[in-house]
């Protein structure tokens, strides 16, 4: 065994020891109430930084959340890796189905249960572990690195492009590191080379000037709730496909070759079926579920509200209703045009005696980089000395909207190298990280370092 490999052995009980320290602090960005503790977070990493020896690490405001930057540049020639994070989490709520709190870290049967845990705090550490250990072992490290950990990625990272402007000559590097996404299996690892992009909507329909009973005027004025009903039951087709016109006019075609690969990708399909606890499986024909979750894009209600929700019946005609819609989007799909598109749509739908509005939450460009790429073919190296198994290429069907920004300001190549599991409850109660996915993790990063010295 290498000297660095026996120091990530020695240690790992105290990495975990470290995270359970950072993950004490409640970093939801979502919450005004939390303002501080994201501060808090962001100065905690930078402390740590330094003290396992990163030449420099700060905490730069923003307009919103601080951004941690850190870097170490000892190594004069060799490649410039910028590694990419969010230190803020979703809120936390329902907490009444926490087992345990979700700001009071516990490790239970091999996994350390907190809010964060795998999204993304834990995923930053295995970079702050791995930095330790070539610095105290070698006293270097295989390449220049900086680091841009941000704490609005949960709430659509705002603030931090401004940064990545104002900053751009400080930034200067050859590729982006992110580790945020996920494994196929707990012994299956993954590099994801594609990302969906989003837009979040908001539609609101408004009928009466106030809620009227529902017997006197029942009948013979329009129902708001009746109305975005029947909109957002036009969204889709029967057969699963998006209505709003153009919507797949930009949509770049799956390669042949690229289908081939993914259709031999290890994806369990029944134990991903077994993990949403969903009964069948569900969407836009022709396509598989692994391509629906990741290479197709969707149309998704997160929510809806309007009328009487209480215990019993009231007889209500209510004034408004509202949803909150998202769309999933593919290369090369634009959310700025698709939100028209869709605002035009929508007026249409709406039946008479209503009034529609539809407004923008937030939006995320799609990504995908060639599956090919020989970055990638270093990144699949380092994860063969850390895992059994070799890497699985996959595209993620969430979204890490700041990678576009990334790609589009400074045109690297990225490497998605991520360690999550299907059933680690993200963004859901009882969050978690296995060990085995956070000591393997750290491992994989430690040998990418290397590997991408060499490259
Ligand atoms: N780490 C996730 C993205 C992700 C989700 C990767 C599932 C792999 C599997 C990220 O923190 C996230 O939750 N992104 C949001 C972005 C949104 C707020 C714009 C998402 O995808 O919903
Ligand atoms: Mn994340
Ligand atoms: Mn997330």
């Amino acid at each position: 065994m290498d000297a660095l490999t026996a120091y990530l052995e020695q240690h790992r009980d105290r990495f975990v020891d470290d995270l359970v320290q950072w993950l004490r602090i409640p970093s939801v960005s979502a919450q005004a109430q939390h303002k501080a503790d994201c501060v808090r977070a962001a100065q905690h990493l930078a402390d740590r930084l330094k003290s396992v020896g990163m030449t420099r690490a700060e905490v730069v405001p923003t307009k919103g959340h601080p951004v941690v930057y850190a870097e170490w540049l000892g190594a004069p020639g060799a490649k410039t890796v910028v590694v990419y994070g969010h230190y803020d989490v979703q809120p936390p709520e329902p907490l009444e189905l926490w087992k345990t709190p979700p700001f009071e870290p516990v490790v239970r049967d091999g996994k350390v249960f907190a809010r964060g845990a795998v999204d993304d705090k834990g995923q930053v550490y295995m970079h702050v572990n791995a930095i330790e250990a070539h610095l105290k072992v070698n006293g270097k490290l295989p390449v220049n690195l900086k680091l841009v950990i941000e704490g609005e990625e949960e709430v659509g990272s705002e603030s931090i492009e401004a940064f990545l402007v104002e900053w751009k000559e400080r930034l200067k590097g050859d590729l982006l590191v992110v580790s945020d996404t996920a494994m196929l299996g707990p012994d299956q690892p993954a590099l994801t080379y594609g990302l969906r992009g989003i837009l979040y909507t908001e539609i609101e329909v408004v009928g009466p000037k106030q809620d009227l009973h529902s017997g006197h005027f029942g009948g013979a004025v329009q129902n708001p709730a009746n109305a975005l009903c029947e909109i957002v039951a036009k969204l889709k087709d029967s057969e699963g496909r998006i209505t709003v016109p153009g919507f797949y006019d930009k949509v770049r075609p799956l390669d042949p070759a690229e289908r081939e690969m993914l259709r031999k990708t290890p994806f369990d399909e029944a134990a991903y079926l077994r993990e949403a606890g969903a009964p069948a499986p569900f969407g836009e024909k022709g396509w598989s579920t692994l391509e629906r979750m990741s290479v197709r894009p969707t149309c998704d209600v997160n929510g809806m509200w309007s009328g009487y929700q209480g215990e019993g019946s009231k007889t209500v005609l209510p004034s408004l209703a509202g949803a909150k819609v998202s769309f999933r989007l593919v290369p090369d799909q634009d959310a700025d045009e698709l939100l028209r598109a869709l605002e035009a749509h929508v007026k249409r739908l709406a039946p008479p005696g209503v009034t529609v509005k539809v407004k923008n939450l937030h939006g995320a460009t799609p990504w995908v980089m060639p599956y090919d790429h020989p970055l990638l073919a270093c990144a699949r190296r380092a994860l063969d000395r850390a895992w059994t198994k070799p890497a699985a290429m996959m595209r993620e069907g969430g979204s890490i909207p700041i990678v576009a920004t990334f790609e589009r300001l400074f045109g690297w190549p990225v490497i998605l190298m991520g360690f999550g599991l299907d059933d680690d409850n993200v963004h859901a109660p009882n969050e978690k990280f296995s060990l085995s996915s956070y000591h393997g993790g750290t491992k994989s990063v430690a040998y990418l370092y290397e590997e991408l010295a060499r490259a």
